[in-house]
């Protein structure tokens, strides 16, 4: 189905859960997760409800996220359960990995047709920084596994951090180069509970760009911008929805983990999906599409976004 602004809306990204095993201090809100109460979260048939009516308007892809959404009890039999719905066409997901390990032929047999994974760091004190934990990712096996199972393309998506990761750049292009897969540079949003110095930490792609003339332009991709490495193999990628926003390119609707549909990721406006059959479950998602804003309006400080990200899904 289109939108007032002609773009075709046929993806949807479902957050399947708000918690997760990291506390990324850009995404967590800093008194910690106020934890929704099971309750609260949409139980499986809530989601495949809603599965249902949104292919009945033609939403077909599927991004599976949380929080992190291998937190959640019988993740693998939920991904089942919605690649079951005639008129899913594809599955994908974004992960921290940290549960990936061994399991990423499980996640394929369930339905999983790609991964992203978020790594901001390749250094194990950063990520320890960063994520405000102890645990540890061995990030190069679970790209080997990755590989393995045919997961392509592969995509790491890293938030890049002014003083904290830039200096990484290099080694992320190398990373790149060894495996031949994509790293993906996201910039840093103002989004949540924003208590440190966004400022400060906010990097953007021109900088970079004029730092590493060895990335080419190639191609613009959906929301992303993909530059080849000169004489290397791999890609970097960039997705800015600061510097340039690619809101006419917007193909995507959200669901919560506590049930409210999403126009957009930067508006506070939300539908509430509980409760409803599925006939007024299709009407929600028609007006989602027809509520969708033209452009966010993430640069003017008067509009402050409530949820954090872990609430949303990156
Ligand atoms: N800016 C940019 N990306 C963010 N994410 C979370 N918070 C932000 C933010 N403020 C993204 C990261 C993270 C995923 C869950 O969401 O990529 O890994
Ligand atoms: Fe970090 Fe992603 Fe977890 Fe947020 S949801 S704390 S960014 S791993």
């Amino acid at each position: 189905m289109k939108d007032h602004f002609q773009r075709e809306i046929d993806y949807l990204r479902i957050s399947v859960t708000d918690r997760c095993n990291l506390r990324c201090f850009y995404c967590m809100p800093e008194e910690g997760v106020d934890k929704k109460s099971h309750r609260d979260i949409l139980r499986d048939e809530e989601i495949i409800e809603a599965v249902n009516a949104a292919v009945k308007i033609g939403l077909k892809k599927i991004r599976i996220t949380g929080g992190e959404p291998l937190v959640r009890k019988g993740i693998y039999t939920l991904i089942e359960k919605i690649s079951q719905v005639s008129g899913v066409q594809e599955i994908v997901m974004t992960t921290n990995g940290l549960r990936l390990k061994g399991n990423v032929k499980k996640l394929k047999d369930a339905g999983v047709k790609r991964i992203n994974m978020s790594l901001d760091t390749l250094n194990p004190e950063t990520y320890k920084t960063i994520t405000q934990s102890t645990l540890h990712l061995e990030h190069e096996q679970l790209i080997q596994e990755l590989i393995e199972n045919e997961m392509m393309p592969i995509k790491l998506n890293a938030v890049l951090l002014r003083g904290i990761n830039d200096h990484e750049i290099p080694d992320f292009i190398a990373l790149a180069d060894r495996f031949d897969i994509q790293v993906r540079f996201i910039e840093l949003m103002p989004i949540g509970h924003l208590n440190y110095d966004y400022k400060t930490h906010y990097i953007s792609k021109d900088e970079i760009l004029k730092k590493y003339p060895e990335l080419m332009f190639e191609q613009k991709h959906l929301i992303a911008e993909v530059y080849t490495i000169k004489n290397k193999r791999g890609k970097i990628g960039f997705i800015n929805p600061i510097s340039h926003h690619f809101c006419d390119q917007c193909n995507r609707l959200r669901l919560t983990a506590d049930g409210k549909l999403k126009p957009c990721l930067h508006t506070n406006n939300e539908i509430d999906m509980r409760k409803h059959n599925q006939q007024e479950l299709i009407e929600i998602f028609k007006s989602a599409i027809e509520q969708k804003p033209k452009q966010h309006q993430l640069n003017k400080k008067s509009n402050p976004i409530h949820r954090s990200m872990n609430k949303i899904g990156g």
